[in-house]
């Protein structure tokens, strides 16, 4: 067992020191948070205080199967009642994978204000590289903290307009602030010719799919998300909110001549409404010796297009997808948005949800959506989708519909499970002749996925983890504003992990517990 502990405190962030000092919440009061290291088949026990003054919070650890461990999936709501400040609780769960993945606060839109961290599940051993160089977390950053941003998103929605950009991006937690030069570049130093390096990128950002890119060195793509996939080569990697990929480079001779070398984090454009207009970001690498001053290196060109990868994520453990199964019983799921315009007070609504039904309001008759710390209802809208046993197979299209007024790109994220990505497109999918371009044999499988703006996604999964599952858009605001559904699988099974027959009961004392803040 491998145990930690953690506290979330209140604290004021100046990553770039851009003289910002917004409020921020931080797990041991570290940005960017700590990180858990294990090996593949330990038990993890991480125990958690609320140290905030005005706010309940959990952590959800990102990817992790919680294998009949659903009621440690750490979603308040959900899983189980927010932990109120003054309390403490203990996480224990399983690693039945390995691999890079982050852990985040599931708490209203918090992880947009720090409360994040990195995890590394060390596996079987590999002659692939020679040095890993640990997570690095990137993320789009706000000089407002998210409540505030939140407000403005919705306000802007309300005019199907651009949220607002966000004002500089955190590599590592780090940035040189794009106005005034303050602040540092994240450094990776001491590079060695010949050896081959292990760098674990994740995008644990709000808002902003990222592109990544090192100078000179192409990424050699080992991972998607905590799934190991045949090595492809890319000189850009597009990493949706909530992605992982771990790329493997190699340090040259040559290289080492030049010695420094930028680092590339750019937002991802093509995948964003228009005018949301973000600031880059760079980092260094440097060589053992490199001289002083900053990189004079060239970018390789940047793609124009914001597509996931798929045909390259091919898992080194083969599965099929029954395709007579998927044909018969695959179910729609529908990303709809709605402005129903102020609630009682004076708040802008903006409603996302699935199937007109958003997870935590009345789609036709919103009262409040948004209250500040304190007296937060949960949700009374559960949106539950229930999937009758175990051992048999979900199958979905996530479809958000040609005509949406915010036709933009979604990352979907499963807890409890990775998904089979069998194809994506464009449009609406049709019985008759989108099927002939999915991929059954061996699909990309994964816990977070693209949907295609205007698109369609197709998705399977096996049913053999009892539990509660959100799947949800990773977009802060969206999630926050409803688009999110729970499988409730195996319900009936020996092995649901929250609790007997009474559970829709204490559910829905859950949902409208009152978090009351002192
Ligand atoms: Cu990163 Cu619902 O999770």
């Amino acid at each position: 067992t491998v145990s930690y502990s953690f506290e979330l405190v209140n604290s004021t962030c100046d990553p770039d020191g851009s003289g910002s000092s917004r409020p921020c919440q931080l797990f041991n009061g570290q940005l960017p948070g700590p990180t858990v290291r294990a090996n593949w088949g330990d038990t993890i026990s991480v125990t958690l205080t609320n140290k905030l003054t005005t706010n309940g919070t959990g952590i959800h650890w990102h990817g992790i199967r919680q294998l009949n461990t659903g009621d440690q999936d750490g979603v308040p709501g959900i899983t189980e009642c927010p932990l109120a400040p003054g309390q403490s609780k203990t996480y224990t769960w399983l690693a039945t994978q390995f691999g890079t993945t982050w852990f985040h606060s599931h708490f209203s839109a918090q992880y947009g204000d720090g409360a994040t961290g990195q995890i590394i599940i060390d596996g079987p051993a590999s002659s692939n590289y020679d040095i890993d160089l640990g997570a690095m977390p990137l993320t789009d950053w706000y000089y407002q903290d998210s409540w505030v941003v939140g407000l403005q998103a919705h306000a802007s929605l309300q005019a199907f307009a651009a949220p607002p950009p966000a004002d500089t991006i955190l590599i590592n937690g780090t940035n040189m602030s794009p106005n005034n030069q303050t602040g540092a570049y994240s450094k990776t130093t001491g590079l060695v010719a010949g050896k081959k390096y292990r760098l674990r990128l994740i995008n644990i950002s709000v808002d902003n799919p990222l592109r990544v890119s090192l100078d000179g060195h192409p990424f050699t793509v080992i991972t998607s998300d905590l799934v190991p996939i045949k090595p492809w080569t890319t000189n850009w990697i597009l990493i949706a909110i909530g992605q992982r990929y771990d790329v493997i480079f190699t340090a040259t001779a040559a290289n080492a001549k030049v010695g420094n070398f930028w680092l590339r984090v750019h937002y991802a454009a093509q995948c964003l409404s228009s005018g949301n207009n973000n600031p880059n970001a760079l980092g260094i690498f440097s060589y053992a010796n490199a001289p002083s001053g900053n990189p004079a290196s060239t970018a390789y060109t940047e793609p124009a297009d914001c597509i996931e990868p798929l045909s390259n994520l091919v898992p080194w453990v083969s599965n099929t997808v029954n395709s007579t199964a998927f044909l018969n019983q695959v179910g729609n799921l529908e990303v709809d948005i709605s402005v129903p315009g102020l609630d009682g007070n004076g708040q802008n609504i903006v409603i996302w949800g699935v199937n007109l039904s958003a997870i935590d309001v009345n789609w036709d008759k919103p009262t409040t959506q948004y209250v500040k710390d304190g007296n937060t209802s949960y949700p009374t809208n559960l949106n539950l989708i229930e999937l009758p046993t175990e051992g048999i197979w979900s199958y979905w299209i996530i479809q958000e519909p040609s005509n949406s007024p915010v036709p933009i790109p979604h990352p979907i994220h499963l807890h409890g499970h990775d998904f089979y990505v069998l194809g994506t497109g464009s449009g609406i999918f049709d019985k008759n002749t989108s099927p002939s371009t999915l991929k059954y044999t061996n699909p990309p499988r994964r816990d977070t996925a693209f949907l295609p703006g205007g698109g369609w996604l197709a998705l399977a999964f096996p049913t053999d983890n009892p539990g509660a599952w959100l799947m949800h858009c990773h977009i802060a605001w969206h999630v926050s504003d409803g688009l999110a559904v729970q499988f409730l699988e195996g319900k009936s099974s020996s092995k649901f992990p929250l609790g007997d027959s009474s559970w829709d009961a204490n559910c829905k004392s859950w949902n409208t517990f009152d978090a009351t803040m002192p």
